[in-house]
């Protein structure tokens, strides 16, 4: 019978016998599977650890300062947190091709890592979320995963960390037990899966500050309410997503033309399908008028109801 206790116990004497005097650094996320580990070797070597967590512009309401009050505020971990929004923003100007954007923010994003890794020095293990799943998944041993690293121009081989991967046999439900444990906030244990390329992969077409900004007060809305009627946790995803084309609407005496909202909720078990959510009526209506009414440059909400396959959980 596996327990969270021992677990805990077990892999924070084991990370401390391995670690020494050495330093840790860990890229943080802000989802579960980076956070938890971060706390755990937090927890088993304190200030050796550094977390560096780079925010590209592309993250939901509220969700930099979450992880800036939990690492570093309420864990007091050694948080370096870097806002390379309008880096990115730069860099993503004019491009719509969604594997473009991927490819950009991918490589941007392994840059200022690797720029904030470069000023602390002498580093000796990179701390990583790797579950059960992800090692079965690519057949991989500790190399292959810096190799796939080096493939997007990963960290330099003079920097040589060694890997630690505390949670690498450990299923999602297990590594939720484990955060809960260490104390990690609700909001960070249970957060849906949100993809590495954020926000730039819900705006279709070219990512602006403008769009940026309707989304994000969109899609908050979208997560204030699936929380409020209480069904975020059995939900696998959730979230708004802005289509970049306009259609007609009425307010008032006044014609406008804005922008659709589409609203996106799948159950799933791995993302490998998904069924759209059968979500109350009640539901879609209070998202629908609270976006039409509290965000502008909206003036239509609409509810994807495709099932993967053939479609996918995101638009691009
Ligand atoms: P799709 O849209 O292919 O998504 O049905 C399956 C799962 O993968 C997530 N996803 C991504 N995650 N980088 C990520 O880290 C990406 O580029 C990316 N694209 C999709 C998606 O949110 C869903 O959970």
């Amino acid at each position: 019978d596996w327990s969270v206790s021992s677990f805990i116990e077990e892999q924070v004497a084991a990370i401390r016998e391995r670690v020494g005097d050495g330093r840790v650094l860990c890229a943080l996320s802000g989802g579960v599977d980076s956070s938890v580990a971060a706390a755990l070797v937090h927890r088993a070597v304190g200030d050796r650890l550094t977390c560096v967590f780079v925010n590209h512009g592309l993250l939901r309401q509220g969700e930099a300062e979450q992880v800036q009050k939990t690492f570093g505020q309420a864990l007091q971990v050694n948080l370096i947190y870097v806002d390379a929004s309008e880096r990115f923003l730069a860099k993503l100007a004019g491009v719509t091709d969604p594997e473009e954007k991927r490819k950009i923010i991918g490589h941007e994003f392994i840059r200022v890592f690797e720029e904030e890794a470069r000023k602390l020095g002498k580093v000796d293990f990179l701390v990583q979320g790797t579950l059960y799943p992800d090692v079965i998944e690519s057949g991989t041993e500790t190399a292959a995963v810096i190799k796939s690293h080096h493939n997007v121009g990963g960290l330099p081989e003079d920097m040589e960390l060694e890997l630690i991967e505390p949670l690498r046999l450990l299923f999602k439900d297990e590594v939720r037990r484990v955060g809960e444990e260490l104390g990690l906030p609700e909001e960070i244990v249970w957060r849906q899966p949100f993809p590495g390329p954020g926000l730039a992969i819900r705006i279709l077409g070219e990512v602006t500050p403008e769009k940026l900004a309707i989304l994000r007060q969109a899609d908050a809305i979208v997560t204030e309410e699936i929380r409020r009627a209480g069904l975020y946790r059995e939900i696998w995803q959730s979230f708004a997503v802005l289509p970049s084309m306009k259609s007609v609407g009425v307010m008032g005496d006044e014609r406008t033309y804005a922008y659709p909202i589409v609203v996106r909720a799948v159950t799933s078990d791995d993302a490998m399908t998904a069924d759209w959510a059968r979500l109350p009526y009640e539901l879609l209506e209070r998202i629908s008028s609270r976006i039409v009414n509290e965000v502008r440059h909206v003036n239509r909400v609409v509810y994807d109801i495709t099932s993967k396959p053939p479609a996918t959980i995101e638009w691009e």
